[in-house]
Formats: C-alpha cells, structure tokens, sequence
C-alpha cells in the first residue's frame, strides 16, 4: 500500500482547519445566525424532513441542531477544504494513517462479508482471507460450546463464559451483551471482569461453578496488568475450586487450563506463555485498535452467547453503515453531519461535553462504551505530524439511560448556563411490550423521548408560564430558553443487525472530527504514563520507606496514610 496515493494522503501534513476559508466562513456565521428553533420550524414547515436523513435502519433527524442549511453547507466545505472524505479513503484502503504507530486502521475490514470484491490486500497481507478465517474459527468453537460439544475437563457443559479484558477488550463485549440479552441462548451467560480491584474477580465468581465455566482473556497486547492478574486470580479460582468440589489431579491441571481456558489477542506467543493452548485463541491484528475491536474475536463471548449467527448480523450492521459512510453523497451522509455538527456545537457553540440518552434500558452501557472510543479517539492536542492543535478537540461524553437521567441531571441539560448537546437514541419496537392495564408502557416511554427533545429545543416562554397562572419573581425559574440542540435516532427495533449500524456510527462520527482537528484517532499514548509510574510506585506502596521517601510529598504521604490504615 505505500505507493497509493492513499499513502500519501496518510502521510500529509494536516490541514489547519481554523486557516480554510470555510472555518472564517463559519466564524462570521456564527455572529450573523439569527433566529431560534422556534422560528425555523415556523418559517420552514419543510425543516424536518430537510434535516433527516435514513442510514442503513438509523432514521436521524438532525433538525433541533442550533444549524441553518448555509450552517450545514459551510460546514461541508469546511470537511472538504480538510480533506475529510480523502482521510475516509485512505482509512479503508489500508493507508497508514495512524502515523504515531505507522499501522493501517482497518476495523472496516472486520466486518466485509465473506467474498466481498475486489478484495482487499493491505501490506502483503490478504486482509479478508485473515479475517474470515478467524471469524470461522471463531464460530466453529462457539456452536460447539453452545450445543455441549466442547465440556470442561469433568464432562458438564458450559453455562457460564467469563470475559477478562479492560478498555476495548470489555466494554465492547459488555455493552454488547446488556444491549442483546434477549438473544442469548437459554441456559447460557455470560460475565465479564475487568477492574484490577480485586473486588471485581471475587463478586464476578463466588457464585459460579468451576466446572460448568468457561474463561476467555481478551487482551490485545496480552501485556495488560489488569488483564494479566485477573486471569491468574481466576486461574488460581478454577484449579482450586476443581480441585476441592471435583477432585482433580495435580497432573490434570494443564488439562483443566486448556478446557476452562481461551484466549483472544493479537500476542499469540504471550497466549502461549501464559500456558494456554494456542490451538484455543483467536487472533486478530494491530490494525484494529482496542476500542474499534468488539466487532473482531474479541466478540467471542458475544459469538457463544448470543450465536454465531446473532454475530453475523451485528457485523452486517456495521458494514451497512461502513458501506454508507463510504458512499452515501457528502449532504446525506449522516456520520459525515453528525461529526461536522459536532465540531460546529464544539468549536462554534463552544460546547464541552455530549450527552448521549438512550431511550432503552437494554442500552445502559452504550455511553460508557461511547466515552473510550470518543475520548480515547479524539482527547488529543498534538496532531498527526506532532505539531500543537489549534483549536479545541475532543469533547467528554457521557450520559444515562432515559428515563433515569429525567429525574437526576437533565435540569443542567434544561437550565444550566451551558449549552450541552445530546443524543437521544429509541426504538419503535419493545423488546417486552408490557402494558399496566390498557396502557402500553412502551409508549409512555417514548412519549417521554419526544417530550424531553421538544422540551429542549422549543423551551417555553415567560408568556407561556404567566398563561398558566404564575406571576412575579416566580415566573424566571419556571421559563426555559428552549435552544438546546439536540439529535434524534431512531430505529425498528434494537436487534444485532442494527446494534452494529449504531456502533459503526458513532466510530465514523469519531472519525470526523479528527479528521477536522487533524489528530490521530487512533493512537492513545495518553494512557502511558500513570501505567508507568503505577509500575514504578509497587517497592513504595509495599512499604519501602527509601521508595516512599523519594516521592513527592504528596504521594509520600498518602502512600503512608494506606500503609497505616490497612488492616487486612
Ligand atoms: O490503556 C488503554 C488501552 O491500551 C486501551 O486502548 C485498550 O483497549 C486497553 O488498554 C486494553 O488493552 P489490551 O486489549 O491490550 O489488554
């Protein structure tokens, strides 16, 4: 891939965005835009259906957004005169655009169906070859631990699969799981750890039994501490719980390893070192970044679970979305807005954080999902040539399940003095659709999305509030300024298939923006240096004073606090 152009374009410096002409553009924009949602709608009854755009089964209706049509047109040529859509390219052709790690970024390619054409070959490596192997291997293992085939070393079936791994390496297949749960197979779940807290593997296992248990250690380096030392704690759990309830033989244990035992990462040799079987792990490659990577073998646990087949269509999902990031023209494209509207609520509207409010329970660890890929992603102020930034990047994400946030911290969201963009996320169909009495309950529930979204978009005036009765000093802390932007996703219904489409969104929508900032995505040195000194502080924390005493006195002295008050 070198000689492509897309290696080129991989390599060039990044375009200053706030130097284009379409950013000055956006600049004056921002002083001149006149009106309020209220008065766009008013104008244009056409505003909706101009702001809303289908991808794949994601219906998106962008028009509460604080935009006018010239906002989303100079925005547009804002991706252009960056070289948006030419990063997209090279991104999906295998151009090293990860420059800090001279590596192709291709989560892509993890989801291409089998005998997509032309096929893709990225530095020598047949990509698509790799990758179905893997997945085969990968569904070959799962329907055999789902039908009772594979055992654990006393004959049971499995009934419980235990992921370990951290940051991409769980909160992928986390996420995923709670969103499916009414996919899995009867009979069969799973569980995951991740927190080096000890606590984790404890509460995680003392209820399990060793011999119906299935552990998988997902780590793409295999190096990770956490990672490392939960799966030793869990070996340990194993050998002495098979030991005590089912007797097993000293001289079993390497046996026992190798049918409670997989692992996924892309350290095969390291798998091995750990002692187990590498006939039992799955690969995957370092061009699939730890937060883009559910959707490669570390989804195992989803594929045993949930069903080889329930995988494939989550993988179908995300290609659709790819195939329309890929194609869809610049003014539909909806990861393509979605990032750009970002960047103008970010850089223009000078907003901090996104709030992302799904209206579905099943859900609940889709922003903490969301907050690695984003933050990890685009929590950057160098850019890909090293140089600083030159205007804000990133943006902190974070948010709850509707209802729940309604009744904790969407006043801020209503009233506050900042202005917070969110995404509110439902689907038309529930998974359980319960009714009290004659009421469906689902609709109650969405008739709080559409309720909130209105809310914030139109507020409600100081007239409104007098009309209903209030008067005086009372009447200020009732109004609301309405002009609280906000996106609206909707979907049929939340299976596999469109689970993938949502995820893939959200990593193009990432995309976007570091493409505009001209930051690399993809690495993440960031997370280097507290695992560094963590390293460093063990001799000091384990209470040797010379270590202690070479600290900060901060550090000293709080390291001294723990070694007066630990009891146990
Ligand atoms: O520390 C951050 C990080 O490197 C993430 O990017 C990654 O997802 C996580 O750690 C886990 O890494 P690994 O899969 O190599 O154990």
């Amino acid at each position: 891939m070198t000689d492509a152009p897309e290696a080129a374009i991989a390599a060039a410096e990044p375009v200053d965005p706030t130097t284009t002409a379409a950013w000055e553009a956006l600049e004056e924009h921002d002083l001149e835009i006149a009106g309020s949602l209220r008065e766009w709608f008013a104008e244009d009854p056409q505003r909706a259906e101009r702001f809303t755009h289908d991808a794949a089964d994601l219906h998106v209706d962008l028009s509460k957004n604080l935009v006018t049509a010239e906002t989303i047109e100079l925005l547009l040529q804002l991706a252009d005169q960056t070289g948006v859509l030419e990063r997209r390219d090279a991104m999906y052709s295998g151009g090293h655009i990860n420059t800090t790690e001279d590596r192709a970024v291709l989560h892509t390619a993890l989801r291409r169906p089998a005998g997509a054409s032309p096929a893709l070959t990225v530095d020598g490596q047949d990509v698509d070859a790799d990758v179905q192997e893997v997945l085969g291997r990968v569904a070959d293992f799962a329907r055999r631990v789902r039908s009772g085939e594979w055992t654990g070393v006393t004959g049971k079936r499995i009934e419980t699969v235990v992921n370990i791994g951290i940051g991409g390496s769980d909160l992928g297949p986390v996420m995923v799981y709670e969103a499916l749960k009414p996919f899995a197979q009867e009979g069969l779940e799973a569980r995951f750890i991740s927190n080096i807290d000890p606590t984790d593997a404890y509460e995680t296992t003392k209820d399990l039994d060793p011999e119906t248990t299935l552990v998988i250690v997902a780590s793409k380096t295999f190096t990770t501490l956490e990672t490392i030392t939960n799966a030793k704690l869990v070996r340990a759990w194993l050998l002495d719980g098979l030991a005590e309830k089912a007797g097993l033989a000293p001289e079993k244990q390497a046996e026992a390893i190798a049918k409670h035992f997989i692992a996924v990462s892309t350290a095969l040799d390291k798998v091995a070192e750990f002692g187990i079987d590498t006939d039992n792990a799955f690969g995957f490659w370092s061009w699939v970044g730890g937060r883009y990577s559910v959707d490669s073998a570390i989804g195992t646990s989803l594929a045993i679970v949930l069903g080889p087949e329930a995988f494939e269509e989550l993988l179908a999902g995300f290609h659709a979305m790819d195939e329309h990031f890929r194609t869809a023209a610049p003014e539909v494209n909806v990861p393509l807005l979605m990032g750009l509207i970002n960047v103008w609520n970010v850089n223009f509207l000078e907003a901090e954080t996104h709030a992302v409010l799904p209206y579905s329970q099943y859900l609940h660890r889709f922003p903490a999902y969301l907050q690695q890929l984003t933050m990890e992603s685009n929590g950057k102020s160098v850019r890909w040539d090293g140089s600083p930034v030159t205007t804000e990047t990133g943006e902190i994400f974070w948010g709850e399940p509707g209802t729940n946030g309604q009744h904790a911290f969407y006043q801020l969201i209503h009233q506050g003095t900042r202005i917070i963009p969110a995404d509110f996320i439902a689907f038309a169909d529930p998974a359980h659709p319960l009714k009290d009495g004659e009421q469906d309950v689902h609709e109650l529930f969405l008739a709080n999305f559409f309720a909130q979204t209105k809310a914030l978009a139109f507020g409600k005036t100081a007239d409104e509030v007098r009309a209903e009765g209030t008067e005086g000093s009372l009447v200020a802390a009732r109004e609301f300024s309405g002009d609280r932007p906000t996106t609206s996703i909707m979907a049929p219904a939340l299976t596999p298939g469109v689970l993938g489409q949502l995820i893939a969104l959200y990593e193009h929508i990432t995309f976007v923006q570091g493409a505009v900032w001209g930051i690399n995505s993809f690495d993440q040195w960031g997370v280097e240096l507290g695992k560094q000194l963590a390293k460093g502080l063990a001799p000091a924390v384990a209470g040797d004073e010379d270590a202690i005493a070479a600290e900060d006195s901060s550090t000293a002295a709080l390291i001294r606090y723990y070694r007066e008050h630990r009891s146990v």
